[in-house]
């Protein structure tokens, strides 16, 4: 039974801590990123004490509390610049509070009709910006890798139906250039292809698919006997942000018959800004679509749509029975479209950041991304000693500090070490490079040129003189 005093205390506390998280990690008042070794973190937190002896109250709550999130990577940090995982917004943690209650695994209608039908008015709106309309048809999963597996899945069962209860024919193949994200990849050895059956696609040298060498790459992929399951593209890729030519690329697939998915977990969300919708044209022309709430949209991890131009693609990607679950639907029943049986209420974040800012202020928060992501390109070509392969498309930039033996992992991990900063770092044309994603609304140009300033101070400290750069 709750104590629901108990419970309100401590759910006031739980807000007043994170509100005051928030506020210090958004002024960036705080190191963005502490990366204590294990032993010492779990020494420091009393976990092994708490598991093995119990006994939380109301103080030891908030004492934990304070140095878990004194301990852990702050996201709303301006200095935040590393991986594709937003601060979320406050409307979609409230959501996420919400669910922690309520625990509606809304897959069967009936476990969360509220919860299911959320979900399924945030996918018509999905599908409605990508243009698939009303014959198309989608489902939430629990991330983009999880997605890319879900529409590879519908399109094994367009081009081979019986590959569910038969097994997987050896002659199928999957085409995607290097530079997809690795879920696709290994979404072809879940899916029982195996990875030699990835047909890497010719790219320029920033990755992008180069549209004029698809005929060969089909050609290649029948001269070994096999037959095209789908044709992955990225909007945009994971490592550079750039995006490839949706249209181009999906004319050829139309042509030759052949299923195009688009990987657009990252920058699907760009259908939300005038300015970078463009970015997404021919996008209409996929079979399949992901798109991660959880990276452009401001909601927690993990909130991912799989989207399908037709709807019945994604009813026959899974095809089994279950007496004690499948029967009676009631209204919307998911389960039959996604990997998970019990589901959260992954909708519900989603529309509450969208019914809070509207699309309006979502796109806003896409494009503010992308334009300070833009100005930092900017401010490092202008800088001794900086160089970057491209001119960002997104809130993704790489570059690099000082001459071409420089370690840049090694850069980064200084400033990870010192607290000041949290990079990441991608190959660009088999380079390392440094890698920053624009995802908090606190960088400013203030911390683009701190950003600047400590990646030479630390190249310089460590004895790497600036050069020329490559
Ligand atoms: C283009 C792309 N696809 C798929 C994924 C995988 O998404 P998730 O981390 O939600 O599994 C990522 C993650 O960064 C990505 O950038």
């Amino acid at each position: 039974m709750w104590d629901i005093a108990e419970f309100e205390r401590a759910a006031h506390a739980t807000v007043a801590s994170l509100s005051a998280y928030v506020d210090e990690s958004t002024r960036g008042l705080t190191p963005v990123i502490r990366t204590r070794p294990p032993a010492e973190l779990s020494a420091l937190l009393g976990l092994r004490r708490w598991i093995s002896e119990g006994g939380m109250d109301q103080e030891g709550y908030r004492d934990f509390l304070a140095g878990y999130l004194a301990e852990g990577t702050r996201m709303h940090h301006p200095a935040y610049l590393a991986h594709q995982c937003p601060a979320p917004d406050f409307p979609a943690a409230l959501a996420d509070f919400v669910h922690g209650v309520t625990n509606n695994p809304m897959a069967i209608y009936e476990m969360g009709a509220s919860a299911a039908t959320v979900e399924f008015e945030v996918l018509r709106w999905m599908l409605d910006k990508v243009g698939f309309g009303v014959s198309g048809g989608g489902v939430l999963t629990h991330g983009g890798s999880l997605a890319n597996l879900t529409a590879l899945l519908a399109a094994r069962a367009a081009v081979a139906p019986s590959a569910w209860t038969d097994g997987v024919p050896a002659d199928l193949a999957l085409l995607a250039p290097p530079s997809a994200h690795y879920s696709v990849t290994r979404a072809a050895a879940i899916l029982g292809l195996g990875e030699r059956a990835v047909f890497p696609l010719e790219t320029d040298p920033l990755g992008r698919i180069d549209p004029a060498g698809l005929p060969a790459a089909l050609d290649r992929v029948r001269r070994a006997g096999r037959r095209p399951m789908a044709l992955v593209a990225s909007a945009c890729s994971t490592g550079t942000g750039l995006y490839d030519d949706l249209r181009a690329i999906g004319g050829f697939c139309a042509e030759h018959d052949v299923w195009f998915h688009v990987d657009g977990a990252h920058g699907a969300s760009a259908l939300l800004s005038e300015e970078h919708r463009h970015l997404l044209d021919g996008l209409e022309l996929a079979d399949s679509l992901i798109w991660d709430a959880h990276k452009m949209l401001r909601v927690s991890s993990l909130a991912a749509a799989v989207l399908v131009r037709r709807e019945g693609d994604l009813d026959r990607a899974f095809q089994q029975e279950a007496s004690y679950l499948f029967y009676g639907d009631r209204g919307f029943d998911s389960i039959g479209r996604t990997v998970e049986c019990s589901k959260a209420e992954l909708g519900l974040k989603i529309f509450l950041n969208l019914a809070w800012r509207g699309e309006r202020g979502l796109g806003e928060y896409v494009a503010g991304g992308y334009a300070t992501a833009h100005r930092l390109w900017r401010l490092a070509t202008a800088r001794p000693g900086f160089s970057c392969p491209y001119e960002p498309e997104s809130n993704i930039v790489c570059f690099r500090y000082g001459s071409a033996d420089v370690d840049q992992a090694a850069l980064r991990s200084r400033l990870i070490d010192d607290g000041t900063f949290y990079l990441s770092s991608a190959e660009v044309g088999g380079v390392r490079h440094l890698r920053a994603t624009v995802m908090s609304p606190a960088t400013d140009d203030k911390t683009l040129e701190a950003l600047l300033d400590a990646v030479a101070e630390v190249g310089d400290r460590a004895g790497d003189r600036p050069g020329t750069g490559r």
